[in-house]
């Protein structure tokens, strides 16, 4: 078996080719590629199938469709089981340790798949493997691996099968890279109705606990025109949902002068029946100018998840998020006032290096003045190589486990009441399927973004109609249909 380590032995002008936009001569080499697996491919008695899983966020997932798009181009089909695949392929995210965990365990239980079939290629890609630890690890640890690719190579995947397929070349390539921006690949959506839009890729912020900077390289936006004839041609294909995705959306476009309200407004003028909604949303950058742009748009979700990380100014300095909380809450009472009834929510970690119990009462006090529809809460997890994992972390996980508890029941109390601000109201709502409130009912979302379940009929499904609110629960709220409307 040949072994190779593509990284290592890259000159510093193939590195720097693998910076930012990726010119169409590289994608037509693996157009090649694509070609030549297909031909492979074709020869075999059945269709081939994949299993490809994303872990982690909705970056990796949209990553994980265009994955899907390429092995779709090289011929195979799919497959949700894994004991059918002749190709498994696990995108995996590095943001705290029970990730990897979660993929070490699955990928040391192909082992015996492996060994009863010995043509099954198994492939690790995505952010965790793009730190050389790990995929040195899974390298020497997981022969039953033969493709190790990094989140700035994604593109070369259809090089990587064939070497596999022709000379069972096994493949490392974590190059280093400030990143990439490859346009044009193919898609393969998870679903009919809601499609996910990367506007920009990478991130710059270093807050000290993160890895993300780390494995997905320097902050970079795609062309405004890129982002805006893509939006308008899924709208045009009939999807009823776009949700654009950056690690901090509110940093799009410096390179072209073009910021992120400014592509929102342009998004909000094309002509149809659609939600527009965005993820992530940094304090530091979120302006009043783009809390106005929601508030005046006709497409653009009444929801804002700006996560606050933490309650007290001295932890959010050590983490590096160049906010106060009172520059936060001055945002989150902005947006109370323009957007009507928004849906807020938040990331919450908890247990920071050198957090105190009064720290931590910081957090506990800002939840309850914000009472957010709903918050993600995580335990500080310690990330070799940022910052904060050489930071002193004196606080036992036994009493960081008690904080996390007393802060999910806080958060739960706030969250019980929290819908019942929508009673009576009438909202517009996309009928997505069979409701899971109680037996009978529809589904759909409100333009909040909240799941409203209604008495509606299957043939509703794909149609928009209007709800009375009547009913309030911690996940959702109940409703009377008024009128279908399309
Ligand atoms: N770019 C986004 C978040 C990306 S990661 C932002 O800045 O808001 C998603 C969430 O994971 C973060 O908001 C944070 O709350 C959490 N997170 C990131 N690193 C973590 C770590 N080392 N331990 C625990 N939680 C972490
Ligand atoms: Fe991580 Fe901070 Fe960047 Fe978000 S903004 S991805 S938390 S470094
Ligand atoms: Fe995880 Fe990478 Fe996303 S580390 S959270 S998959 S950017």
């Amino acid at each position: 078996m040949v072994y190779c380590l593509c990284n290592r032995t890259l000159d510093k002008k193939r590195r720097n080719s693998l910076t930012k936009e990726i010119n169409k001569e590289e994608l037509l080499v693996q157009q090649e590629y694509i070609e030549k697996v297909k031909a492979i491919n074709a020869k075999r008695e059945q269709m081939p199938l994949a299993h490809v899983h994303s872990f982690g966020c909705q970056q990796n997932v949209s990553d994980g469709e265009k994955i899907k798009g390429m092995l779709a181009q090289m011929g195979y089909g799919f497959t949700p089981e894994t004991a059918f695949a002749d190709l498994i392929l696990f995108n995996t995210c590095a943001v705290r340790e029970n990730a990897e965990d979660r993929v070490f365990g699955n990928i040391g239980a192909l082992k015996k798949l492996k060994e009863k079939n010995r043509n099954l290629i198994i492939a690790v890609g995505g952010c965790m493997v793009q730190q050389e630890h790990i995929a040195q690890r899974m390298r020497k640890s997981f022969p039953q691996v033969d493709i190790i690719f990094g989140t700035h190579v994604m593109h070369t995947l259809p090089q990587m099968i064939y070497e596999k397929l022709s000379e069972n070349r096994r493949t490392l390539s974590i190059p280093e890279s400030d990143g990439v921006i490859a346009e044009g690949l193919p898609v393969i959506r998870e679903s009919k109705v809601k499609a996910s839009v990367p506007i920009m890729y990478g991130c710059n912020n270093f807050c000290t606990y993160c890895i993300v900077p780390f494995v997905r390289g320097r902050e970079r936006s795609r062309r405004p025109e890129e982002v805006i004839a893509e939006v308008k041609g899924l709208i045009n294909d009939g999807y009823k949902e776009i949700l654009l995705l950056g690690q901090n959306v509110n940093s799009y476009g410096k390179e072209y002068d073009f910021g992120f309200a400014k592509l929102l407004s342009e998004l909000d003028k094309i002509p149809g029946k659609y939600k527009l909604s965005f993820m992530t949303s940094h304090p530091k950058d979120c302006t009043h100018e783009l809390i106005d742009t929601i508030a005046d748009s006709r497409h653009i979700s009444y929801h804002l998840h700006l996560p606050v990380q933490c309650g007290s100014d001295r932890i959010l300095k050590e983490m590096n998020r160049h906010y106060d909380t009172a520059h936060y809450l001055e945002l989150i009472e902005y947006a109370k006032k323009r957007i009507p009834k928004v849906a807020l929510t938040t990331d919450i970690i908890v247990g920071f290096p050198g957090e105190t119990y009064e720290d931590f009462l910081g957090t506990v006090e800002l939840m309850k003045k914000v009472r957010y529809d709903s918050a993600y809460t995580f335990i500080y997890s310690k990330r070799e190589g940022t910052k904060a994992a050489a930071m002193p972390d004196p606080i036992s996980d036994e009493d960081k486990g008690k904080w996390f508890r007393q802060l999910l029941d806080v958060q739960n109390s706030i969250g019980e009441k929290a819908y019942e601000r929508f009673i009576g109201d009438e909202v517009e709502v996309l009928c997505e399927g069979i409701g899971r409130t109680a037996d009978g009912l529809m589904t759909g979302h409100s333009r909040h973004g909240v799941i409203v379940d209604f008495n509606g009929t299957r043939d509703m499904i794909g149609k928009y109609v209007t709800v009375r609110i009547q009913k309030a629960l911690p996940w959702a709220v109940t409703g009377e249909l008024v009128s279908v409307n399309d």
